[in-house]
């Protein structure tokens, strides 16, 4: 393990102040998601993930869609501040959406039904190896980003919008702009609460 990988997952960090100019083109953007994604493993090389990225007026119109799922079961007067932390989303580049096609984890279980209840465990490990690669391949490339989860409240607006299979579930959103302000700190528990070594 190179100490240049170590750097460039101690790059990707949580940033939740997007702006919309970020130094990489839409295509050199979209290149490095997609490789991102092909490259993170699978369980059996499934390739289960499904990636939709959104630009511009089309990650705005995602995070209306979920913005007007929430009003439905968000108290009037809490409502502001959640439209405010909406909208942040909204005012970056683009949204990766995340998900997992279930067909997929369909037919691993009726290929390989010892195992047919790890199938969908094994779907949601690999939507997080593929989040994590593209969350760090963007801050890499200097393109803030969070992981948002309003998955399922915006799943059938936002498949119809985008003509989307029933088969693909959402599984996180990932909005990403460029830095529009300062990441705090991080802080870190005990090493020696979280691992042992022996030997
Ligand atoms: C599985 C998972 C789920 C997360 N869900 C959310 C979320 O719904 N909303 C959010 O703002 N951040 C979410 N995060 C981001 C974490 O809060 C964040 O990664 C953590 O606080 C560490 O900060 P860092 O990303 O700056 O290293 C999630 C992260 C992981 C790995």
């Amino acid at each position: 393990m190179s100490q240049t990988f170590i750097d460039a997952i101690r790059r990707r960090r949580t940033q939740y102040a997007l702006g919309r100019e970020i130094p990489l083109s839409n295509d050199d953007t979209n290149a490095l998601i997609r490789e991102a994604v092909r490259q993170a493993p699978s369980s059996f090389n499934s390739q289960s993930s499904r990636v939709v990225i959104l630009w511009g007026a089309q990650s705005v119109r995602f995070w209306e869609i979920t913005k007007d799922a929430l009003r439905k079961i968000v108290p009037a007067d809490a409502f502001a501040s959640t439209e405010e932390k909406i909208d942040s989303f909204a005012a970056g580049a683009g949204t990766v959406l995340f998900y997992e096609d279930q067909n997929v984890v369909k037919g691993l279980q009726e290929q390989f039904p010892l195992y047919a209840d790890n199938f969908p465990v094994w779907s949601e490990h690999s939507t997080g190896m593929a989040q994590f690669a593209v969350w760090t391949a963007l801050a890499n490339a200097e393109i803030g980003a969070s992981l948002q989860h309003y998955n399922p409240l915006p799943d059938e607006a936002a498949a119809a919008e985008w003509d989307l299979p029933a088969h693909w579930t959402l599984r996180a959103q990932m909005p990403f702009g460029a830095h529009a302000g300062d990441i705090g700190d991080k802080t870190f528990m005990d090493d020696a609460e979280r691992f042992r070594i022996f030997g």
